[in-house]
């Protein structure tokens, strides 16, 4: 019997490739850190029914047209807006993806990255090393409080809720923005729905972990960071897409916000000439949110068990439907 062929875009913990090659003959584009290039992506699908992808891939009309046999993608990600997941539904093809598995290890670091960036964490550390420490200085490297603080979680997901459960730990007065309300967490962690720009105005720490979808696509912008306080600091750990990165950028240059943590951009990865990596007051990360060894590894394993799932016809253990989104 012919083996089916899978894609695998990307060098994989080998649990995964090991689960695939039982069912497949496996294609591994075998880098940590850079992408399969698109001519590479392109010759290697033709024959490929199953492709195993990841938030830096773009699966789109170009790539489906260049796999007629394939009949299912699989990310090892929550967010699929690297897809185009209307092209694949149309073509049939399923589309697997890894939720919930991540959820803790991304809260612990969109947390981390609250925490350092309240604290000028990155800016501490690299003052150190860079032998700019003569003495101790009664407001040097002064930071904003975070226990006691109000955090403002816009998207109240699985991460949203592992935000403000890490920030029910720090005391934290927990305001909330979301499609629809969740009277579960304002119960039990004490979160007060409210609207975007009340939020904006009231947080000291504004979380932005929406996911990119038409309608958050730059929904942080010039008009928002002017609502927030002066003093308060951005994270995002959703998607580049969901903010101005050029109004953003003013806003921190301007003193209009005190400090950003982003764990994700527009373009990634990031071009060193991007203007916000010019300020000390952000700090930067190389989206790295769900990035511990066992989250990553189990992240691997769901995505290949998704694919061969697909191969085999039967249902995947998380889909994306093509008709929801
Ligand atoms: C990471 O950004 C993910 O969507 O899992």
């Amino acid at each position: 019997m012919n083996r089916p062929k899978v894609v695998v875009t990307r060098r994989m913990p080998q649990e995964a490739i090991e689960l695939l090659e039982k069912e497949a003959n496996v294609y591994v584009w075998d880098s940590e850190e850079t992408a399969i290039p698109q001519t590479v992506l392109l010759e290697q699908v033709k024959d490929a029914a199953g492709i195993l992808t990841n938030v830096a891939d773009s699966i789109d009309k170009e790539v489906l047209d260049a796999a007629p046999s394939l009949k299912v993608i699989s990310t090892m990600a929550v967010g699929y807006d690297n897809i185009d997941i209307a092209e694949a539904a149309r073509r049939g093809i399923a589309i697997g993806h890894t939720p919930g598995i991540l959820t803790e290890a991304t809260a612990d670091l969109t947390f981390a990255l609250l925490m350092a960036s309240g604290r000028r964490v990155a800016e501490g550390a690299a003052y150190v090393k860079e032998g700019k420490w003569k003495s101790w200085g009664p407001m040097l490297l002064t930071g904003q409080d975070v226990y006691g603080a109000t955090i403002g979680i816009i998207g109240m997901g699985r991460i949203g809720e592992g935000i403000a459960r890490r920030a029910a730990g720090f005391d934290m007065n927990i305001l909330y923005h979301n499609r629809s309300r969740k009277p579960d967490i304002e119960k039990s962690l004490n979160a007060e729905y409210c609207s975007l720009d009340s939020l904006l105005e009231r947080s000291d720490f504004v979380v932005l972990l929406a996911p990119s979808t038409p309608e958050t696509y730059r929904m942080m912008g010039e008009r928002e960071f002017k609502l927030m306080k002066s003093s308060a600091v951005f994270i995002n750990a959703s998607r580049g897409k969901n903010v101005d990165e050029q109004a953003l950028y003013e806003a921190l240059q301007d003193g209009e916000i005190w400090a950003a943590g982003l764990d994700v951009f527009d373009e990634e990865p990031v071009s060193l000439d991007n203007p916000l990596l010019s300020l000390s007051n952000v700090t930067a990360l190389p989206h790295i949110g769900s990035a511990s060894i066992k989250t990553r590894t189990k992240m691997a394993v769901v995505a290949a068990q998704n694919l061969l799932a697909g191969l085999a016809g039967t249902e995947l253990l998380f889909e994306v439907k093509g008709d929801t989104v």
